[in-house]
């Protein structure tokens, strides 16, 4: 069996002028045994999706559309807080182009200045009890122009507008190798190695939020995350705790 260091260095790359999603792609190269260490760019997505089977709106040639397949041994419960290292990993990346003030939301949004500009798919295959292979998708919004934005539900802002033209081949590169070291330290510790830094750009820490779980609403104040991403709300009965899954974050 490769080790997690070997397998991203020498796994597949593909890079697609138009596909439905990365993500597919993705369990595509899984189902034929190329998974573990594959990485897929795209330059237009006919199926770009977010959580719940929601529109990832992905306009051709000025965008990121990226996935990546990492496996764990760990089972699925120790991978609660793997979204939160991952938008971790985006903002490491993205400050390095003159973005000051990025902000996360729990679990699985960056923002700035409370407009979405990229979304994390996690999507997991395998054994949830052993071996699992988790596909990662990345969509960054470097430049909307051309896309159908009023088909977005919500804020959304792209680096065009936040720092002007940006050189997408140095971001990709910088996107990948801090994906790279947000995986092998998540290997090493799990979320808790990085919940401190996560915790510095946490963008609803303190505010009254609801959230929702299937369709009932629970309103608190974001007290911030345990240890494994958990976000904890004070809320009038008490602390209580979520995670990811079907929940979802609003402001009150
Ligand atoms: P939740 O908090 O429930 O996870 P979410 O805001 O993270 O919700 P998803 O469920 O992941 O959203 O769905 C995608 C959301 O992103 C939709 O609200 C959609 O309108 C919006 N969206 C779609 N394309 C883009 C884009 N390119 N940039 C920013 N936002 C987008
Ligand atoms: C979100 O809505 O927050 C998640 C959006 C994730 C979009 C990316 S783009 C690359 C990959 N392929 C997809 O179909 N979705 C993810």
């Amino acid at each position: 069996h490769l080790n997690p260091e070997a397998a991203l260095a020498l796994g597949q790359f593909d890079i697609f002028p138009l596909i439905d999603s990365t993500n597919n792609a993705a369990a595509n190269a899984i189902r034929d045994g190329r998974g573990w260490g594959y990485s897929c760019l795209a330059e237009q997505q006919t199926s770009g999706r977010g959580r719940r089977g929601r529109e990832w709106q992905s306009p051709f040639g000025r965008n990121v559309y990226l996935s990546q397949v990492w496996e764990f041994q760990s089972g699925a419960s120790a991978l609660e807080g793997l979204s939160l290292s991952v938008g971790l990993a985006i903002v490491r990346a993205v400050s390095k182009f003159g973005v000051i003030g990025l902000g996360l939301k729990w679990p699985n949004d960056v923002l700035y200045e409370n407009k979405k500009l990229a979304g994390i798919l996690l999507e997991m295959q395998g054994d949830p009890a052993g071996v699992c292979q988790v596909i990662v998708g990345v969509g960054l919004n470097v430049d909307m122009n051309g896309a159908d934005t009023d088909a977005i539900s919500q804020p959304w802002t792209d680096l065009a507008q936040i720092v002007g033209a940006v050189d997408r081949n140095k971001l990709v590169a910088e996107l990948m190798s801090s994906l790279h070291l947000v995986y092998k330290e998540f290997l090493a510790g799990g979320f808790a190695v990085h919940r401190d830094e996560w915790s510095r750009h946490d963008a609803f820490a303190g505010r009254d939020v609801k959230v929702q779980l299937g369709d009932t609403y629970i309103e608190g104040v974001v007290s911030g995350l345990d240890r494994s991403g958990g976000l904890v709300l004070m809320t009038a009965g008490g602390e209580r705790v979520f995670n990811g899954g079907e929940v979802s974050l609003r402001s009150a």
